[in-house]
């Protein structure tokens, strides 16, 4: 009588690529999980095909950082350079998403331009355009535009358009609230902000009209599917924007929700394959179409 059953197909896999790293190197938060070099990525994705795993999404560690986040949109930037190993030799086996925002290439760990101690919304924009048409370039499927910038998803529409990749979707981070739960990729991406916090521009966790309001001025702005992040401490705004909105909906089980079950399996507390297969089960149940999960690859091993 089961009717939700969690399958290959709903689960992206998120790699983070680190242009210093010369072999694997282990995330202290994130147990059992790493940053690649460009070399290692080709091998994961390849284990990712050999599973059934068709999509992921990628972070990029720069080798260098400034005010501006150019390493963002660089052309041999280290996402595009990784877009374009994946796509010669796996072509369209996989699904590439990219994350576009600043926070990982910006010397102060803010998601945008910073002027006079702020985070300025406009001037953003027009580098977040940069970032999607250089992902684009590089062969990208979807860009996911995280930086939570007002009008981020019409900027990047219309760039992208302007620049050929009309056929290219949007999977926007509508709802990303201001959550303790990405402080392990913080530590992953290096991106922890020096000054501040991100509550200008990320949302507070005690509301709700407003995530819906986000989510609706993204549908309007053109997105093709709505993110939710995080997923479990959020399962009450995924059920209700699938009430409400007829778009496909994406939910980030994000990197804290990751350690807090691994931290526990470590310790014996808790069945880790049980945990995770009922924590993903329930975040489809709300109604999430596709699950960003680091457990993508677990999950690849044992289901049926
Ligand atoms: C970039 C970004 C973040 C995450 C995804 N994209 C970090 C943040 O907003 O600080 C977090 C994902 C996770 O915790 O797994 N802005």
């Amino acid at each position: 009588m089961r009717k939700i059953r969690v399958n290959r197909s709903d689960l992206v896999y998120p790699i983070f690529v680190d242009e210093r790293a010369q072999k694997p190197m282990p995330i202290e938060s994130m147990p059992e999980y790493f940053r690649l070099p460009i070399e290692y990525v080709i091998k994961e994705v390849q284990q990712m095909i050999d599973l059934n795993i068709k999509a992921l999404i990628l972070f990029g560690v720069p080798s260098k950082k400034d005010e501006t986040g150019s390493q963002a949109f660089a052309t041999d930037g280290v996402i595009q350079r990784t877009i374009r190993e994946l796509k010669r030799e796996f072509g369209d086996q996989i699904v590439i998403m990219t994350d576009i925002c600043l926070c990982e290439y910006t010397t102060h760990g803010h998601c945008g331009i910073v002027k006079d101690g702020e985070v300025d919304n406009d001037s953003t924009l027009k580098i977040l355009e940069k970032v999607a048409v250089s992902q684009a370039q590089a062969g990208a499927d979807i860009v996911a535009p995280s930086a939570m910038m007002d009008g981020q998803v019409k900027a990047i529409r219309d760039a992208l358009d302007d620049s050929g990749f009309n056929h290219l979707g949007i999977m926007a981070y509508s709802a990303k609230y201001s959550s303790c739960f990405y402080g392990p990729f913080r530590e992953a991406a290096e991106s922890k902000p020096e000054f501040g916090d991100r509550k200008s521009y990320q949302m507070d966790y005690g509301n709700l009209n407003e995530a819906l309001r986000e989510v609706e001025l993204d549908i309007r702005e053109g997105a093709d599917i709505v993110m939710i992040k995080p997923a479990l401490p959020y399962l009450d705004l995924i059920y209700r924007v699938k009430a409400k909105f007829e778009i496909p909906l994406a939910a980030y089980n994000v990197s804290g929700e990751y350690t807090l079950v691994k931290a526990a399996a470590q310790k014996g507390w808790i069945d880790e394959k049980s945990a995770i297969l009922e924590i993903l089960t329930s975040i489809k149940r709300a109604g999430a179409d596709l699950i960003i999960t680091y457990f993508a690859k677990d999950v690849g091993k044992w289901i049926d």
